[in-house]
């Protein structure tokens, strides 16, 4: 499975070996990865070939992965600025979770944003799901006023952990639905 989504200023594509460089410089930022679950602290370059390993073996699950990991690219350089993910995907309920990044110097530029938005819309249009789940860590702004220009709701919290920073934190619980969605088929 080789999918690719073109935006006007980016491209979600597959991770490559190509990528570790670029993925352990992005993720090897504690101001980036304390708002993160699952990253460790320091980041380092086998963290980054395990990652995109997992990345690779999980595409090439057949047709109904239970993943998508996007590597983020800036056109027209194809400089990797970040990841966006679909997990957790439960085709029967057509439910997903998922995350996103953007290294440090490429933030609030609307990359993020735009890259999210792509995100949903490939899971709404193209595979049919009608219902996201994400979240946020307790602070992050950023991500809040992100997600809910895009449409999502806070709908719970639940108490979390940052691997980056070892801290015990409120993830704010936020939700998706396709009617609920500000973006329209193409
Ligand atoms: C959250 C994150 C992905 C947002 O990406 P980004 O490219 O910086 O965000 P955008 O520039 O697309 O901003 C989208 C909206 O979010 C808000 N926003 C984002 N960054 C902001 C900032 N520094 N100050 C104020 N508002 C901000 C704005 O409402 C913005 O809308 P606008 O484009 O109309 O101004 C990015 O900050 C990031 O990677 N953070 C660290 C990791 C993280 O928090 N991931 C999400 C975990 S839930």
């Amino acid at each position: 499975m080789n999918i690719k989504i073109e935006t006007s200023r980016l491209t979600l594509r597959p991770w490559g070996e190509e990528d570790v460089e670029q993925l352990t410089l992005g993720l090897n930022d504690l101001e980036l990865s304390k708002w993160l679950a699952f990253v460790p602290h320091p980041y380092s370059t086998s963290d980054a070939k395990n990652w995109i390993a997992r990345c690779q073996a999980s595409s090439n699950a057949g047709e109904r992965p239970v993943a998508y990991e996007f590597a983020v690219d800036l056109k027209p350089a194809r400089t990797l600025i970040g990841g966006v993910s679909l997990n957790k995907i439960d085709w029967k309920a057509g439910t997903a979770g998922g995350g996103i990044w953007i290294a440090g110097h490429y933030q609030s530029h609307g990359y993020g944003g735009e890259a999210f938005e792509a995100k949903i819309r490939f899971a709404f249009c193209k595979l049919g799901l009608t219902k996201l789940v994400n979240g946020y860590f307790d602070g992050n702004e950023n991500s809040w006023m992100m997600q809910q220009k895009l449409g999502y709701r806070r709908t719970g919290e639940v108490s979390s952990r940052c691997m980056a920073d070892g801290r015990q934190t409120v993830e704010h619980v936020t939700t998706l639905l396709r009617i609920d969605w500000k973006g329209s088929d193409p």
